[in-house]
């Protein structure tokens, strides 16, 4: 998020534009929590994670008075434009605000490690968290492989299973289980006898956490007594995943990211993402990325199970 902070402030203020950042996102915005943002004020940020405007979940700005206090504020603070960095709440609190007080454009930078956002292939912090999840399972790989386990490693992913689905494809993962399709447990006894009988040293599960089973543990708990064979263990990544230092993909396209939020509103855009679909900048209306839902490609799903064979 940081690298979209940068991105956003050296753009405007290249364009002659003062910047003001807002600390703690939607509840800054109705407690004044303003900074002048320079072009010096956001250097040395590109290789730190997190963001350096901190973040919070406002739940005043779900009411209208919330929101009516944070225009009022805007406007006090001579605000004419803003540019939102975050997930489907955000979003969702961006489109609502536009709705009532329509002068002031918002437009939405996709953050979230998660990448469940529609209209974009990317979402700032994916990437890093994508390459976070690979080392573990690497590490882990190696006990897995030499004990003859079965491991199952939960990461995050509430509702979606896109860290799941592509880390189990970078480690190779035996099967992975995510939210989007249930039903998954029942097919785990032929992935393993699969692996059994060509006698595959380790098996790697991964787990999102928003899986129908509860996540990891119980996942792992339901299932030990099928697989007496196994020696079973279960890793929960967790919060790591959320920090460390951004890869240089997610730096490159949270700087293009936030560059493009500025020419979108020079160009008038004004409730709208910028998203990166196709290896290209787009442009999604805020009522498509909040209504729609991104969908697992089901041919990586299938390339799971194929290439473990
Ligand atoms: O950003 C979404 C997410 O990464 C989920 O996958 C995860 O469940 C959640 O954040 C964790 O958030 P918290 O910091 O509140 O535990």
């Amino acid at each position: 998020m940081n690298a979209a902070i940068r991105g956003v402030t050296r753009t405007a203020i290249y364009y002659g534009l003062e910047v003001i950042g807002i600390r703690h996102g939607y509840h800054g915005m109705i407690n004044k929590q303003f900074v002048s943002l320079k072009a010096h004020s956001v250097s040395d940020i590109l290789a730190r994670g997190g963001t350096m405007l901190k973040t919070a979940r406002s739940k005043e700005f779900m009411e209208p008075e919330g929101r009516a206090k944070a225009y009022e504020n805007l406007r006090e603070a001579g605000i004419d434009a803003v540019v939102v960095i975050g997930g489907d709440g955000t979003m969702t609190g961006a489109r609502v605000f536009c709705d009532e007080f329509g002068e002031i454009p918002f437009i939405g930078l996709p953050g979230t490690i998660d990448n469940d956002i529609f209209g974009t292939d990317y979402t700032i912090g994916y990437d890093t968290a994508l390459n976070t999840v690979v080392e573990a399972v690497d590490k882990i790989r190696d006990t897995a492989g030499s004990h003859n386990r079965l491991f199952f490693i939960e990461v995050m992913g509430r509702d979606a299973g896109f860290i799941a689905l592509r880390s189990g494809i970078a480690c190779g993962a035996e099967a992975i289980l995510i939210p989007e399709i249930p039903g998954q447990v029942q097919n785990l006894r032929s992935y393993l006898e699969k692996g059994f009988k060509r006698k595959k040293s380790s098996n790697i599960i991964i787990v999102a956490e928003g899986d129908e089973e509860g996540g990891a543990f119980a996942i792992a708990e339901k299932v030990k007594d099928d697989f007496k064979e196994y020696d079973v263990r279960v890793s929960v990544l967790g919060h790591i995943q959320r920090g460390g230092t951004p890869s240089a993909y997610d730096r490159v396209t949270a700087s293009k990211l936030g560059y493009a939020s500025v020419e979108a509103l020079l160009d008038d855009q004004k409730s709208v993402m910028v998203g990166y679909h196709n290896n290209e900048l787009v442009l999604v209306p805020f009522r498509k990325v909040i209504k729609l839902k991104k969908k697992v490609n089901p041919e990586e799903m299938q390339m799971v199970e194929i290439l473990s064979v």
